[in-house]
């Protein structure tokens, strides 16, 4: 896991407890601790995953994962220029997470942040063959042969190997679930690009066997518990 140190007072200040010096002033008044130790020394470098109060309040720190409902509209880039971006969605504290793998910007849904180097990798690692369920909104008419064509996994223009097997369902009109094994650049759209439907709208609402939580409203963001993980990391047998 990739653990960051900082300052105790640029920590607390971040978290919203006022200016360095009014920080400063905090720590020296032994209002503090660290993992349950009080702490007067303002320049001590603590981990970024310390427990850290402040009058007995704990301070927010860095979750191991934390699961986002994205909104449509914005951008898993660090570059300011495409914003908003999946960070804003993110208190600021957060901001140093790393996306597993991007949703493009208008795709909505499930979309986990980590800084937990080899978590990451376990999630968008293709070997790892981890279900991700997309539902997809569509114009035009899928080829007949649609469903037996992911089943089967087909060459899409400029790559090199066909796709892996994926399963297709036709839902009712214009209404499809895919579920991919692998994350390509544009994945979804293309396929179905290459099977004669336009993709209107695209929503997430699983990866592994942790289906989008109902209570995580769109655009919110909280830290996923021990079970959630389990969950994210679990091939679902229908699926395997
Ligand atoms: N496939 C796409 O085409 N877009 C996404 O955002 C995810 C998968």
């Amino acid at each position: 896991m990739l653990l960051m140190s900082a300052r105790l007072d640029a920590l607390v200040a971040q978290a919203g407890w006022g200016s360095r010096r009014t920080v400063g002033k905090l720590i020296r008044s032994a209002a503090v601790t660290v993992d349950g130790v009080i702490c007067r020394d303002r320049a001590r470098q603590v981990m970024e995953t310390s427990a850290i109060a402040v009058h007995g309040r704990a301070l927010a720190t860095i979750p191991r994962v934390v699961l986002v409902h994205k909104s449509a509209g914005y951008s898993c880039s660090r570059d300011r220029r495409e914003a908003p971006l999946v960070f804003d969605l993110l208190p600021e504290i957060w901001r140093s997470m790393e996306p597993a793998g991007r949703l493009d910007r208008f795709t909505t849904g499930l979309l986990i942040f980590s800084r937990d180097g080899s978590l990451l990798h376990r999630l968008i690692h293709p070997k790892r063959h981890l279900p991700k369920r997309y539902r997809v909104g569509y114009d035009g008419r899928m080829a007949d042969d649609a469903i037996q064509r992911c089943a089967e996994g087909f060459l899409l223009e400029g790559d090199e190997r066909p796709t892996l097997p994926a399963q297709l369902s036709l839902d009712g009109p214009g209404q499809a679930t895919l579920i991919l094994h692998e994350g390509r650049f544009h994945q979804v759209k293309r396929m179905c690009a290459a099977l004669g439907a336009q993709v209107t709208s695209l929503h997430r609402d699983r990866i592994g066997a942790l289906d989008l939580p109902g209570d995580l409203p769109i655009g919110a963001c909280r830290p996923a518990s021990d079970a959630d993980i389990e969950a994210l990391l679990t091939i679902p047998e229908e699926d395997s």
